[in-house]
């Protein structure tokens, strides 16, 4: 490209500020890329939003189809919460905008589908925004699980959360985050073992939803809003002979649902149960195999703190690079559609309390 990569950010709320700090840090150290336009339907939002993060030429809009006909764009961030996501992603891809989009990558399977759909009439790209891929514990956990060294991988037990932490804000409405602990953490959880097994397709779910937490004026402040899921548990089969034992939670009355356990026919891998969301274990991972008939277990060095690549550099930077080489995206859409029919299924069990196949129409 023989000019800037020029970007508009669609939502200006919490998580466009992450967005902002590494556009610009990026245009510090490569000066490839510039945000020049900013939108949010809440009145004067945007214009706040640019004071702050000191983007004094970025023009601002409330309606985004007015943003991408007036702007000249190679590429937008979409930040809003979940049941826009997308409405404002297929809106870009259609103005021939290539499209960063926050997780999940949307509230049902068929906004996935369409999703897909509108980047692949588009020529352009999407890429949904799941940062662990590019953390350096994520990557080591990815590759060991490729390299065959586990044998067969026949079972995974994953998930997440924590004894209290319900967020707020539009978090917790069918209205704006259409899901909640499901779609919020447990969409990393799944990305985190699925992307390692190269993304299986799933056959059939079985899963169990609750509001225990969220919907109990004793326990949660917002109760009266709270309109969506706070704990979910699933049991996943995928091809190829796996299963996946999932459970996520937004408040528990316990400290954690368990460390992820990826059991292969040759050898089975510990990974500490933490905050999956910024891609860093807690602790090393544990290695288990039988060696003539001995019984042993290591634990796995990983990279040291202070030479850890930050992942968000790698979400936002692959983006770009990705716009100026005309592809590939890269987290693919093809990918998170399945991470999305996953949780799409979920749902659908836990209300239909039965198991559920999933279908994931042909793009
Ligand atoms: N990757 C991460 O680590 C991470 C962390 C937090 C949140 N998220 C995701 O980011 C998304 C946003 O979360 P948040 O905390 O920033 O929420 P937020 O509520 O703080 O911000 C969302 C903003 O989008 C605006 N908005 C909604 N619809 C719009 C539209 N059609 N056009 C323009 N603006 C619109 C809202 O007015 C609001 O300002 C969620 O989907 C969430 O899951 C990702």
């Amino acid at each position: 490209m023989d000019r800037k990569v020029r970007i508009g950010i669609i939502g200006c709320g919490g998580i466009a500020d992450a967005h902002a700090n590494r556009y610009k840090k990026r245009e510090r150290e490569y000066g490839d890329v510039e945000i020049v336009a900013l939108c949010d339907i809440a009145p004067h939002r945007a214009e706040g939003f640019g004071r702050i993060k000191d983007l004094p030429n970025a023009r601002c809009y409330e309606n985004h189809i007015e943003m991408l006909e007036k702007e000249d764009l190679d590429g937008v961030s979409v930040c809003t919460y979940n049941r826009e996501h997308a409405r404002c992603t297929i809106d870009a891809l259609k103005h021939g905008v290539n499209v960063v989009c926050e997780k999940p990558m949307s509230v049902t399977l068929e906004e996935a589908v369409a999703m897909c759909k509108a980047e692949k009439e588009s020529g352009k790209i999407l890429s949904v925004g799941f940062q662990p891929r590019f953390a350096s514990d994520m990557k080591q956990m990815k590759e060991i699980v490729r390299s065959g060294e586990l044998g067969k991988v026949y079972y995974i037990q994953t998930g997440g959360g924590r004894r209290r932490g319900i967020p707020g804000y539009t978090f917790i409405e069918d209205s704006t985050a259409g899901i909640g602990a499901v779609g919020d953490i447990g969409c990393y959880s799944l990305d985190m073992v699925l992307d390692a097994l190269n993304y299986p397709k799933p056959l059939t779910v079985t899963a169990f939803v609750s509001d225990y937490f969220g919907k109990n004026p004793n326990q949660y402040n917002e109760a009266d809003r709270f309109s969506v899921d706070d704990f979910a548990a699933a049991f996943i089969r995928l091809e190829g002979g796996i299963v996946i034992d999932f459970r996520i939670a937004w408040a528990m009355n316990v400290d954690t649902p368990g460390d992820t356990i990826i059991l292969g026919t040759e050898g089975g891998l510990r990974i500490p149960s933490d905050d999956c969301w910024n891609g860093d274990f807690k602790d090393d991972m544990t290695m288990y195999k039988t060696i003539n008939g001995e019984n042993i277990e290591y634990k796995i060095e990983r990279m040291p703190a202070d030479k850890k690549p930050h992942c968000w550099d790698g979400k936002i930077g692959s983006f770009v690079e990705a716009i100026k080489n005309g592809g590939p995206s890269p987290i693919p859409s093809s990918q998170i559609l399945i991470n999305q029919a996953i949780i799409d299924a979920m749902i659908k069990s836990a209300k239909l309390g039965k198991e559920v196949e999933v279908v994931i129409p042909e793009i």
